[in-house]
């Protein structure tokens, strides 16, 4: 995998082909597409803790704003993106898509690999995406302050530049691990405008009693969604916003697989195989549904390729069950697939994988044979991204090395076999506050762990005992 001589790498790349595909701020789509309108079947309903049966709006309604609980039920085709919401996208939308000439030259591959890249955006990532919509519907239904959990710190980032258009406050829970090794995306959410917390915190219950039992904890996207729930439930002025997992979340990055639609079809292009890393499904899911679409509608027929951490192995070794979306046990049960929701996960640098559980959308299509999962090593991941750097230009953030390891092996099976194989990847963020995890890989000292299958289904069946039984 080790980039080629500057030489050799000079005399085999041509200087004249298109690199990147855009679009105008015109032809930016002015909709969002919902994969509830076209799923075969529909998705298992989300479930009440308490009484076991299928929230309704005024269960959610502590935390989020009407609009956003209709869109998350919601089974349109389309919603129309607000004006507001056009206006602050544009500031990076339409984002660019590339081709990879100069990755594909040093892989010598006859694969042709697109990537969609979303660190163009305030934060350096697809986060912004859902971000400003959250920020803007929860602004106008009188809300004037949101919190929120980070992993990677790039959610948090987003939603504090989020507020700041819409002028409300924000307050980030930031996973323990992340915290210390990213003290820059902290400073970024506090120039942005909000407060950041390290997660557990001895400001709510939820992390009180984290740090009770492991006062060492590193924290995880769990504890820390336990402890923003916690701190908005309790303020009638004040709501939740979470990153990733939710329907309406994943409806808002549809516009990046609607736009790379758009692109690919300017260069005449369809896709065989589409790869995403997958956290908690946002930037997979906003890539792909517009694809299933074409899928569905027989105008197109990609495979769909998610990518997890072997460290955090939901999709690939997770059980399918109804699970809490937090580690304390504070939301609705959710349908999929779960480590467990007090499973932490090592801190590995992609700090945006760490969620013990999965989209319930992107489980059920996964469930319902629509998608496929893989899991990779971190060590195998920062590979590609190095590559990747030292050949396009770019130093990804750690999640989308995932994607870009799997494109990369994909392209090696090209090379082997000559398949002309048209590969689409979501470049989903930028590594430029990530490099303490290069400054790892580059010095020998990363290290990788996989979780044997009997230690997980061990764990995921501890968690499973803990949660309310459901007749
Ligand atoms: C750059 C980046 N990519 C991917 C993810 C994973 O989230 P999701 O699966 O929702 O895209 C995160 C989450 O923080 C992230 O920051």
């Amino acid at each position: 995998m080790d980039a080629p001589r500057a030489s050799e790498y000079l005399a085999r790349v041509t200087q004249t082909k298109q690199h990147k595909i855009l679009l105008s701020e015109d032809e930016m789509p002015t909709r969002w597409y919902n994969v509830l309108h076209d799923v075969p079947t529909p998705p298992p309903p989300v479930l009440h803790p308490g009484t076991g049966e299928p929230v309704g709006p005024d269960d959610l309604a502590p935390l989020f704003p009407a609009d956003l609980i209709m869109q998350e039920v919601s089974t349109d085709a389309y919603v129309e993106i607000p004006g507001e919401v056009l206006d602050v996208y544009r500031l990076w939308r339409p984002s660019p898509l590339y081709r990879a000439h100069r990755l594909e030259k040093a892989l010598g591959t006859p694969a042709r690999i697109y990537y969609k890249y979303e660190g163009v955006s305030p934060a350096g990532s697809h986060k912004p995406n859902t971000a400003v919509p959250q920020a803007f519907y929860n602004a106008k239904a009188g809300i004037t302050k949101l919190t929120t959990e980070t992993g990677a710190g790039q959610w948090g980032s987003a939603l504090a530049f989020a507020c700041s258009q819409y002028a409300l406050d924000c307050e980030v829970w930031q996973v323990r691990a992340s915290y210390d090794q990213k003290p820059y995306r902290r400073i970024m959410i506090e120039t942005f405008g909000a407060t950041v917390h390290p997660s557990p915190s001895d400001l709510t219950e939820a992390g009180r009693k984290i740090l009770a039992q492991d006062p060492d904890s590193t924290g995880s996207l769990g504890i820390a969604i336990s402890e923003a729930v916690e701190m908005a439930a309790g303020d009638p002025t004040t709501n939740y916003a979470l990153g990733s997992v939710l329907n309406h979340v994943l409806m808002h990055q549809t516009i990046i697989g609607e736009e790379a639609l758009l692109q690919l079809a300017k260069v005449g292009e369809q896709p065989d195989l589409l790869v995403g890393c997958t956290g908690g499904g946002s930037n997979f899911g906003g890539m792909a549904f517009p694809f299933l679409r074409e899928k569905w509608a027989g105008r197109m027929s990609p495979v769909v390729r998610a990518v997890e951490p072997t460290a955090c192995p939901s999709l690939t070794q997770g059980t399918y069950a109804y699970d809490f979306g937090d580690t304390i046990g504070m939301t609705p049960l959710m349908k999929m697939h779960t480590l467990g929701h007090d499973f932490v996960p090592d801190p590995i640098h992609a700090g945006g994988l760490r969620y013990h559980g999965m989209s319930p959308l992107i489980s059920h299509l996964y469930e319902e044979g629509h998608l496929e999962a893989i899991a990779r090593p971190q060590s195998d991941c920062f590979a590609a991204g190095v590559l990747f750097a030292r050949t396009e230009g770019i130093v990804p953030a750690p999640e989308p090395t995932h994607a870009l390891a799997a494109a990369v092996e994909e392209a090696n099976r090209c090379k082997e076999t000559g398949e002309e194989k048209v590969i689409l990847t979501a470049l989903c963020g930028h590594g430029h506050l990530d490099l303490a995890a290069y400054d790892a890989y580059l010095s020998g000292e990363m290290t990788d762990r996989d979780w044997a299958d009997s230690d997980i289904q061990a764990s995921v069946a501890r968690a499973l005992q803990r949660l309310p039984v459901l007749s």
